[in-house]
């Protein structure tokens, strides 16, 4: 008889053969940063999780760095009026995103800042790209994103994380980062994003649901897995330095598959509706929430994730 249980006999021995472990370096924590002061409140779909204005999430972001945080990744809300259709606001050199940067990496300089690249926050329609009729015109976007991009570095980025899922924003991105001496900025894409109810809450932090139809054009068919590898491949041979798969939970067997595929880190984003679906169940007493969401996020890990972006991040800072 093979004595399988020996291994699992005491904590030492368990703690000894454990296979994936959490550490404090595998975090990105998401900020949704709004114009104003002193503001902190709450995101009704994202329990516990708040929209904050940059003097609060400045002084949140330190907190973070105290912890052990290494990462932050940033969200602005745009102000309904500065919207339109051309991504104008989001090319603002001081526009809230661009502030939020330079205030942010000045106050904690080694924390390491991403930052979203999409139009969703900026555009009229809640779509990622530009919009003709009812198409996401892709060219013309990533003109647009390459610039965004650039805007970013110039604040102070870190990494750039584009989330839109045009074809070729990556090579263009990196591109224009090149030809404006941005040699020490890394790109993060949204390489494997798929068209996910899971991003409900999210939306609703921003405010930048979709006005009309779907994000189906652009975001991947949740039932396909070779084409999240041409996506992937195609991300790593136009520059990019991380690629995401997004969400993580209901697609661990992507995950893997990636990081058996490619010679990159890989991160998965352990999105908004993942995360209020174990809150809502805390809250009701049915499942316990720090065994619920160690379990979530260390099945990300161990299905190969290197970089992990989650709404938990402080938590899991806390117990492990
Ligand atoms: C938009 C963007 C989304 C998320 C990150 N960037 C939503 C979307 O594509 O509609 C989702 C993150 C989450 O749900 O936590 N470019």
């Amino acid at each position: 008889m093979k004595r399988n249980r020996i291994l699992r006999s005491n904590p030492c021995i368990r703690s000894l053969v454990r296979e994936t472990k959490l550490s404090a370096d595998d975090f990105i924590a998401p900020l949704f940063i709004v114009e104003g002061e002193n503001i902190k409140e709450e995101i009704s779909s994202l329990p516990d999780y708040y929209r904050m204005s940059l003097d609060v999430a400045v002084k949140h972001t330190e907190h973070l760095y105290r912890l052990g945080i290494k990462s932050v990744l940033l969200f602005i809300k745009c102000k309904d009026e500065l919207k339109d259709n051309a991504g104008t606001e989001a090319l603002n050199a001081d526009g809230l995103m661009q502030r939020s940067i330079r205030t942010i990496k000045s106050a904690v300089p080694n924390m390491y800042v991403m930052t979203d690249v999409a139009l969703d926050p900026f555009s009229i329609y809640g779509h990622d790209g530009i919009v003709e009729g009812e198409t996401i015109v892709n060219d013309v976007t990533i003109n647009v994103l390459a610039k965004m991009a650039v805007s970013h570095a110039q604040a102070g980025a870190d990494c750039i994380a584009p989330s839109d899922m045009m074809d070729g924003r990556i090579g263009a991105i990196r591109a224009s980062l090149e030809q404006n001496d941005f040699d020490k900025t890394s790109i993060m894409s949204y390489s494997a994003k798929y068209a996910s109810c899971f991003y409900g809450p999210f939306r609703d932090a921003l405010d930048s649901a979709p006005g009309f139809g779907d994000k189906k054009t652009y975001q991947m068919d949740y039932h396909n897995r070779i084409e999240a590898m041409r996506e992937v491949m195609a991300d790593v041979e136009e520059g990019a330095d991380i690629v995401m798969v997004k969400p993580a939970i209901h697609y661990l067997d992507i995950i893997r598959e990636v990081k058996n595929a490619v010679n990159v880190p890989v991160s998965a984003y352990h999105v908004s509706g993942e995360y209020s679906m174990i809150k809502a169940a805390a809250q009701r007493g049915w499942v316990n929430e720090q065994a619920a969401f160690l379990e979530a996020i260390t099945s990300i890990k161990r299905a190969g994730a290197d970089i992990i972006a989650t709404y938990y991040a402080e938590d899991i800072l806390k117990v492990i």
